[in-house]
């Protein structure tokens, strides 16, 4: 019987002993289809192939984790040291994410494709953008870094989208909006990992409202790490400083 409030959702049926993800059987997807296969599946409700899944992978590898001085890191390890649980901690820190920290990704996606979507040259659009911006002394999403002047993770990004064959037209704006900075501000705005993640997610087709979700899935273990150290190493109610901290983990090692 259908009550009045009744409806619909489209992403995973639940039967007695059987889940069907999208219509594929979890059972199934398990121990053969990649958690970022799957990621994708659950968000646009395709199975994608194995490039589309490893660049997802390369997504959520690049921003697991930035060491503790983010706000996300701090909010979380602050949190943790009350003696609140895993679980307060954990939304304490995913809240601060956003336009500055981790969350440029949906404006810098709304750019890219303002300027791919107008149909007209890539190079002078992206350059009358930054004019545009520069002029009104507005922010240009997912662009500078307060600690980074090239960001490594960029440059592999967009590496690997050449590898897979998903450089097109999307990280090529994010490519001329850098450059006509340097030439309009006469000094460099490195694309950040934001704004590399959100030109790779615009060659995938992922809609702009999703592209946080990317940085909020990627950083997730890495924040759960620095609540787990909190817990175990630090003393409960401690200053945490922000910039008084040393790394004394492994030393750089090869995989
Ligand atoms: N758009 C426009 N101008 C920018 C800018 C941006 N994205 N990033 C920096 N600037 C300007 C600064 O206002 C400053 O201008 P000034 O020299 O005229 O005073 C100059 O460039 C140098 O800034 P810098 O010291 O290198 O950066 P910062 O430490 O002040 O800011 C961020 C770092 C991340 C907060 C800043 O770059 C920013 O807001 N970026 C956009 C948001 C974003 O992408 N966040 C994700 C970070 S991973």
């Amino acid at each position: 019987m259908m009550g009045e409030n009744h409806w619909k959702t489209a992403i995973t049926k639940v039967e007695p002993n059987k889940l069907l993800v999208r219509g594929y059987r979890i059972d199934k997807l398990m121990g053969r289809v990649s958690f970022s296969r799957v990621i994708y599946l659950i968000l646009k409700g395709e199975l994608p192939d194995e490039k589309t899944g490893k660049m997802i992978d390369a997504i959520l590898v690049s921003s697991i984790d930035h060491g503790a001085t983010p706000p996300s890191t701090l909010a979380a390890r602050t949190i943790a040291s009350t003696g609140s649980p895993l679980n307060s901690a954990l939304a304490g820190g995913i809240l601060s994410i956003y336009r500055y920290h981790g969350g440029a990704i949906e404006d810098a996606m709304k750019e890219y494709i303002e300027i791919v979507e107008s149909g007209k040259d890539i190079a002078k659009t992206a350059e009358n953008f930054v004019r545009r911006k520069l002029e009104t002394r507005k922010i240009i999403f997912g662009f500078g870094h307060r600690y980074h002047k090239r960001d490594p993770r960029t440059k592999k990004l967009f590496e690997i989208a050449e590898e897979l064959g998903f450089n097109g037209k999307y990280i090529e704006a994010a490519q001329q909006i850098a450059s006509s900075i340097k030439k309009i501000k006469g000094k460099e705005l490195p694309i950040n990992v934001d704004g590399a993640i959100a030109a790779v997610l615009c060659e995938l087709g992922f809609p702009p409202e999703l592209g946080n979700a990317f940085f909020i899935m990627a950083r997730t273990p890495g924040l759960i790490a620095h609540i787990h150290e909190e817990k175990i190493r630090m003393k409960p109610m401690r200053k945490i400083d922000p910039v008084d901290h040393e790394y004394n983990g492994p030393l750089e090692r090869e995989i």
